[in-house]
């Protein structure tokens, strides 16, 4: 049977995919509010649960996950969802063109003091023959980031911001909360190729790789040092407002592979953060790597793989390369 050509917008964007990042902002604007209620409607604190990974779930995590889960299922637009709060990938019964991937709220440490959380979003197609409604398999999930259709995150700040690329930039938009609608606030969004800002996790250092402390090292001589200029830190502990930030004004984040460990070497889940954000910063000419290679074309594995992270300006991240391929 010949299936219909999809409906596209002006600019080329599927009508489908429009429709289903609406659906995705009608569950963050929702997210946004019980984020915001916090002890009022007592969704602080941590449940009894623990998620595949390991990591202790917040209430505010499973409540996130399961109002995208349902939007999504029911919207029509998406066959299938893989979320960090999912053991397994869940298919929906009312088809779609599209798998959704996502974070439900990232920057889960952050949820009991009131800093920033986000959500981070990819979207997949779903693959060619697998259209005519043959059941979804996590294998359709393990698609290079390079395939994404569109990418983004909302974070949760003092204003709700959305983040969004489809492969034709990155623009911002703003929750205008007394009409309850994202309204474009910034477009085109680049990211500058220098950078005197840099976001790691030091506590970490003992564990880090060589290359990596050296790369560290050589930034915290300042202006005596080898980089000839002194240099400033800054760690949210949330990826979204780290990546925020270097989306605003350029910078460079990383959270590389832990030595000490060799069963969990890494932090970032590859489908639902690295890619996602990987597009974004690619989107708004930055580099994106895990050292040795574009995070964008690895091959994945598994669905809540993990893998090393170095994005942002396009300068300092060759810079940090540069240590890793010597
Ligand atoms: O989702 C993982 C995450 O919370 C990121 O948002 C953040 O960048 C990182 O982990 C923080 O890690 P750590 O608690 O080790 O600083
Ligand atoms: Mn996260």
């Amino acid at each position: 049977m010949k299936r219909l050509a999809p409906e596209l917008r002006k600019d080329g964007v599927e009508l489908d995919l429009i429709s289903l990042i609406r659906t995705i902002l009608a569950a963050c604007k929702d997210i946004s509010f019980r984020v915001g209620q916090a002890d009022l409607s007592g969704v602080l604190g941590s449940t009894l649960n623990e998620n595949i990974q390991g990591e202790t779930q917040k209430k505010l995590d499973i409540l996130s996950n399961q109002l995208l889960k349902d939007m999504l299922l029911e919207s029509g637009f998406v066959r299938a969802i893989a979320s960090e709060e999912e053991d397994y990938i869940v298919e929906g019964e009312h088809g779609g063109r599209f798998l959704v991937a996502f974070d439900p709220l990232d920057g889960s440490s952050n949820i009991d003091v009131n800093s920033l959380t986000g959500t981070i979003f990819s979207i997949l197609p779903v693959p060619e023959d697998k259209l005519d409604g043959t059941p979804i398999t996590e294998q359709d999930f393990l698609q290079p980031g390079r395939n994404q259709v569109a990418a983004g995150y909302v974070m949760y700040g003092p204003s709700t911001i959305l983040a969004l690329t489809t492969g034709k930039g990155v623009d911002f938009y703003t929750l205008d909360k007394t009409h309850g609608s994202f309204l474009k606030t910034r477009d085109n969004i680049a990211i500058p190729e220098e950078t005197k800002e840099f976001a790691i996790n030091s506590s970490n250092q003992h564990k880090w790789d060589i290359p990596m402390q050296r790369y560290i090292r050589d930034i915290l001589d300042g202006k005596a040092g080898i980089r000839g200029k002194n240099f400033n830190m800054r760690w949210i502990a949330c990826m979204v407002g780290d990546v925020h930030r270097i989306l605003c004004r350029g910078g460079i984040f990383t959270y590389p592979a832990h030595t000490d460990n060799p069963e969990k070497p890494n932090k970032l889940r590859l489908l639902y953060e690295a890619n996602p954000m990987g597009m974004l910063v690619e989107q708004a000419g930055g580099l994106v790597s895990t050292g040795e290679q574009n995070i964008l074309d690895l091959q994945p594995t598994e669905l809540h793989e993990r893998v090393p992270v170095i994005l942002g300006s396009k300068q300092e991240v060759k810079i940090c390369l540069d240590y890793h391929n010597q």
